[in-house]
């Protein structure tokens, strides 16, 4: 039986600005084991965001190869990858990105909405329950702007595993909170990873965030260290 859930072989990432080549990510090798909580840390610039997003099939690399439960995620045409971006991974951003027009429950609702892959009924049945969940039953029909930062992030967090992804891969999910607030998304994020065994990559340069995870690698100036 295999236990990988993703595999990174090589992977570099440069960006061309102007005559200037930025090599990002200079040959990165890792494997994320199912059911693991990894987190990620490093510096800022060292490539964290960049990393993730290329793991989550948002950005190309220049060099090596993804797989994804042994899929080669950059082999596959533009649709085939949104597809698999919508139904196997789940993305958590350190400033949210909610619709700001919609409330807490539609903006949980909506990417599985978009897919039709269930009846609507069952669809914001589950929202709710992600949403009560996170205890965020009181809060269905605010909007983001009448929600704290913290309660955004919780809403986040409910849309992202609205499709039941495999992985959620969170990029700094407590950057912008207070000690608080950062603490109780972490706890939210355990409880995930031991309840659901959901694959949990997690971007931070946060110490106390990062000792949560099972693992801990360092990102330095495009270079995984040991
Ligand atoms: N689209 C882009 N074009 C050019 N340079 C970029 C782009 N995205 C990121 N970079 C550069 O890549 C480096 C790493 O960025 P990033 O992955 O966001 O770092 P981190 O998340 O670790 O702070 C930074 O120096 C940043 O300026
Ligand atoms: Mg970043």
């Amino acid at each position: 039986m295999n236990n990988s859930m993703i595999k990174i072989k090589g992977l570099g990432k440069n960006y061309q600005n102007g005559a200037d080549l930025l090599e990002v990510l200079k040959g990165i090798d890792l494997e994320v084991e199912k059911s693991e909580f990894l987190a990620i840390q490093g510096p800022s610039g060292a490539g964290k965001s960049t990393l993730l997003h290329i793991l989550g099939g948002l950005d190309f690399p220049s060099k090596g190869e993804i797989f994804f439960a042994e899929e080669n995620i950059y082999r596959l045409n533009e649709s085939q990858r949104a597809e698999f971006r919508n139904r196997k991974i789940g993305f958590v951003f350190q400033f949210y990105h909610l619709l700001p027009e919609f409330n807490a429950l539609e903006n949980v609702a909506l990417p599985a909405l978009l897919k039709n892959w269930w009846e609507k009924r069952k669809i914001i049945d589950y929202a709710k329950t992600l949403l009560a969940r996170l205890g965020l039953s009181q809060r269905l029909g605010h909007r983001p702007a009448q929600l704290s930062g913290g309660e955004q992030q919780r809403v986040a967090i409910a849309r992202a595993l609205i499709n039941q992804p495999q992985v959620l891969l969170c990029d700094e999910p407590t950057g912008n909170l207070d000690s608080e607030s950062g603490k109780n998304i972490l706890a939210l994020l355990k409880e995930l990873h031991q309840q659901e065994k959901t694959t949990i990559v997690l971007v931070t340069h946060d110490n106390d965030i990062a000792s949560a995870a099972d693992r801990i690698i360092h990102l330095r100036d495009g270079r995984l260290l040991n």
